[in-house]
């Protein structure tokens, strides 16, 4: 039956994109931007594989070293986000109808669902939702796979990210889905972050297929990123309907000032104006696109990433766009590594390998219990064979297992973690339960 529906939908898509005539909203039956047959400047005589079409040889023969895979893997986190969260508001189905093998057996999206959208953002949308498929496909090829996370795209959620923005309830509740300008709100969400995402994770890849992977996704990803930027800048002084006298730009300006207060890392988000002193070379408020010194883009790391999506300003308490936590080894060993008391207080904000970004997570969570290791362990490094694990006696010694099993993996020297033990930056503190806790002092 599955499959039934997925071939039929399959069937009407491609019906769709090859006639671009019919099921538009507004039910234009001709189609002017699809060219007529076959454009000259695409048609060219260019033989691709032509040596002179090629790029030079790589400095570094390598197409993907080991440590490439965890962060481009956490990427995909974000671009099954925008794949669903695009796809279902043009479509009104995601992944499991277009792609269904891409999402891993992942479970669905909450909430998505088809947005009421005029014809030119219809047209954006399917756009950027299809290139999204792209996208998961092509890091899957490269790096490898993680499932689909869950992803809550519901309008409760939107609502709630837009209430923690303003800091009140805005009445009526918003709903991304209910018009073109509402959708186009949301939309400044997302993007952004993936572009921000791929900046922090530029240096620290080094294989040159990775290189080609992030290079490319970044160009979309801005490109995304800039389109919904300018449209919401040429209706920047427009009141958002339902909401009085509020306008779009308080609304980019409010959302921009959330991710940087959720992300805790400095301003790395601004809104589609700014003071003059902010804005490109000190000299201008117009601020269609994002960017700090140089106007260059802004950096953001797994971890900043995870406390604004979470919404809960701590990687490792999950929730907003993944309640039970995002996918991938960063996400998993970060949520891991929290057991719920105290919130963080060494933030991880420059980028940086794994093994740094979860020094700065694991010197950022305040305790670390017994019970909580093996699971730890065993995210880490993957074990799926009981027989894999270490001894179950040596589970009941937290900050040995620290210094002989997670140093070692996340390739820090050890004096590190025992120059911050000695420093007085942590230290052992009691024993409750069976379960000895390492505290941040
Ligand atoms: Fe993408």
């Amino acid at each position: 039956m599955a499959s039934y529906a997925s071939a039929s939908f399959m069937l009407v898509l491609l019906l769709q994109l090859w006639s671009c005539s019919e099921a538009l909203p507004g039910g234009h039956p001709v189609d002017p931007t699809c060219p007529p047959e076959w454009a000259s400047a695409a048609g060219t005589t260019s033989n691709y594989g032509e040596p002179s079409c090629q790029p030079p040889a790589p400095h570094i023969p390598v197409a993907l070293f080991p440590y490439d895979v965890d962060p481009m893997q956490f990427a995909l986190n974000l671009e099954y986000t925008e794949a669903e969260f695009f796809l279902h508001a043009a479509y009104g189905v995601g992944l499991d109808e277009i792609a269904p093998k891409l999402a891993l057996g992942g479970p669905p999206p909450v909430g998505a669902r088809k947005a009421n959208l005029d014809e030119v953002t219809w047209r954006i949308i399917a756009e950027f939702g299809l290139q999204e498929v792209g996208h998961v496909r092509a890091i899957q090829r490269t790096v490898g796979g993680i499932p689909r996370p869950l992803i809550d795209l519901s309008a409760h959620n939107f609502a709630r990210i837009m209430d923690e923005a303003f800091g009140y309830h805005l009445n009526p509740s918003f709903d991304p889905y209910i018009n073109t300008l509402n959708f186009l709100l949301a939309s400044y969400v997302v993007p952004y972050l993936g572009l921000n995402g791929y900046v922090g994770t530029n240096p620290i890849i080094n294989g040159y297929e990775t290189k080609k992977l992030l290079a490319g996704l970044l160009g979309v990803e801005a490109g995304q990123d800039a389109v919904f930027r300018g449209l919401l800048f040429e209706r920047r002084g427009e009141a958002v309907p339902q909401y009085g006298n509020i306008t779009v730009t308080e609304f980019t300006d409010r959302v921009s000032a959330l991710r940087n207060r959720l992300g805790r890392c400095g301003v790395k988000d601004e809104g589609l104006t700014v003071p003059r002193e902010l804005g490109a070379e000190g000299a201008i408020c117009t601020n269609v696109l994002s960017a700090g010194r140089d106007s260059l883009s802004y950096a953001r790391t797994p971890a900043e990433l995870l406390r604004i999506l979470y919404l809960t300003g701590d990687e490792h308490v999950p929730g907003g766009f993944y309640p039970e936590g995002a996918n991938g080894r960063i996400a998993r060993i970060l949520k891991l590594l929290w057991v719920g008391t105290v919130s963080l207080s060494v933030p991880a904000c420059e980028p940086r390998g794994l093994s740094s970004e979860l020094l700065a997570g694991s010197l950022g969570f305040s305790v670390i219990s017994a019970d909580n290791f093996p699971r730890v362990v065993d995210t880490a490094f993957e074990y799926t064979e009981p027989s894999l694990r270490p001894q179950h006696q040596q589970l009941q010694l937290p900050a040995r297992l620290l210094l002989s099993y997670m140093i070692p993996y996340l390739g820090i020297n050890s004096y590190v973690w025992r120059i911050a033990r000695r420093s007085g930056l942590l230290h052992d503190t009691k024993q409750k339960k069976g379960q000895q806790h390492l505290r941040l002092a």
